[in-house]
């Protein structure tokens, strides 16, 4: 098939990449000229395992064709996907929709012959009628259909996500457009994805559903773990304990810092107001907010704490700032509140991080990013970790720090807590 991806972002950008792997044709579209010029170089902007090789195989094979002309992309394409962000509204914890209705409007100018207008931005419940209603004042509807089709793709993971999902979910109002829809992603529902069809509301409310529900998950795990750090029980029992139920499921039950990311915490807040809108409380979601809020403050206690509430020129070293390993992405990443709140109490703090120094904090005497591991570590009073990246799980502290009684903060429950006693480290970690 040929199909245009409106937005090289995130989600345009990997899906165009995947699809065009599959064989199709696929035109990837941006207003922002410098990064199509840098994509047909094979530059990627943004940091993904395997994006790469499948940008460069892809675009050598000429089936990957990145471009800033529309017009000719949605001329030419089957299928249009719309790909742009939806981020949350000033001072509310609504969706600002501008660049979706601005795409649906460029698209409603270029549509000759029948297309299917795939949207795969996340997007409150209605914003399919809106769309429509957008080009339907330029073309009439026999010549078009506006579908949902959200994506569930990791950072860190999206390839594999794309190419092996649980479901591939297609909300639409014209029944017809399944079975165009299914033979797009043949070759996923083959490898065993549910394909699963519904309305275009019900396709745009599962989306948040999801997300929602998995942040809701986290959160419950995390406050398990506080219970389990004042009784004194490992809250990994607890997760293996519940997680072996078939209807809880193990994943996304590991307890950590207060989530984050471009999603959980965006998409979270858009569900209540979904629920607003629609005179209907969600307050489940509500807390799940206020809990992952009280988190950040809770853990940057706990750091006080270790340190005997002296954080005054306490040498610190934060391993991983992003909000999880495997990507650069720091938005919504709880060392944003972390670390300037050591800093403001006089901490001195190094940082080392796989994907880089962060433009997120400013040169600071006493922030430093090194870009050694070890080196980020010598001399430490304290060593936090973030995230869970892979060179973070087999550290030799002592070999490293050089010095005695350094302490160990693990946000991610890398070590076991057994060992590291034996090793005569000062260890802590969530939960345990
Ligand atoms: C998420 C969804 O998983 C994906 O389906 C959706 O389309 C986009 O949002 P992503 O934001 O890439 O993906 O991150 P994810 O791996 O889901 O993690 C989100 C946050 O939860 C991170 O801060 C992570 O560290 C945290 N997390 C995740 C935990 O603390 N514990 C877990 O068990 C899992």
């Amino acid at each position: 098939m040929k199909i245009c991806m409106i937005g090289t972002g995130y989600v345009g950008l990997v899906s165009g990449c995947c699809f065009a792997d599959l064989g199709n044709i696929v035109y990837c579209v941006d207003k922002d000229k410098n990064k199509i010029n840098q994509l047909r170089k094979s530059i990627t902007p943004i940091y993904e395992p395997g994006l790469d090789d499948l940008i460069r195989n892809n675009h050598n094979a000429k089936r990957l064709i990145f471009t800033d002309d529309i017009e000719k992309a949605v001329k030419e394409s089957d299928v249009i996907f719309i790909c742009v962000g939806t981020p949350t509204k000033k001072n509310s914890n609504s969706v600002d929709l501008d660049q979706v209705l601005s795409v649906a409007k460029s698209i409603s100018k270029y549509i000759k012959k029948y297309k299917i207008i795939v949207n795969k931005s996340t997007v409150p419940v209605t914003t399919g009628d809106q769309i429509e209603r957008i080009i339907n004042k330029k073309v009439k509807s026999p010549l078009y259909d506006v579908i949902s089709n959200p994506e569930f793709l990791r950072e860190g993971e999206a390839i594999r996500d794309f190419k092996y999902p649980d479901r591939i979910v297609i909300g639409s109002n014209n029944k017809k457009i399944f079975k165009k829809m299914e033979l797009l992603y043949e070759p996923l529902i083959k490898k065993g994805a549910k394909f699963f069809c519904t309305t275009r509301k019900g396709a745009e409310l599962i989306k948040y559903a999801s997300n929602a529900f998995l942040a809701t998950k986290i959160t419950f795990i995390n406050e398990i773990a506080n219970l389990c750090e004042a009784a004194n029980i490992n809250v990994e029992d607890i997760s293996v304990g519940i997680g072996s139920d078939e209807r809880i499921g193990s994943r996304f039950l590991r307890a950590g810092p207060a989530y984050g990311g471009s999603c959980f915490p965006k998409d979270t807040k858009a569900l209540v107001s979904i629920g607003d809108k629609f005179k209907s409380n969600l307050s489940v979601v509500k807390s799940v907010i206020r809990s992952n809020n009280n988190r950040k403050i809770l853990l940057t206690k706990r750091v006080e704490k270790i340190l005997n509430n002296k954080i005054k020129n306490k040498k610190i070293t934060i391993l991983g700032v992003t909000f999880k390993a495997n990507t650069d992405d720091m938005r919504e990443s709880s060392s944003l509140f972390l670390i300037p709140y050591l800093l403001k109490k006089g901490g001195i703090i190094r940082y080392y991080d796989p994907s880089g120094p962060k433009k997120e904090f400013k040169k600071n005497k006493n922030l430093k990013f090194s870009n050694d591991l070890n080196k980020a570590c010598i001399g430490s009073d304290l060593i936090i970790i973030n995230t869970e990246w892979d060179e973070f799980k087999s550290i030799d502290f002592k070999k490293i720090v050089k010095k005695n009684n350094f302490k160990i903060y693990d946000m991610r429950n890398l070590y076991n807590p057994i060992e590291m006693k034996k090793k005569r480290l000062k260890y802590f970690s969530i939960g345990r």
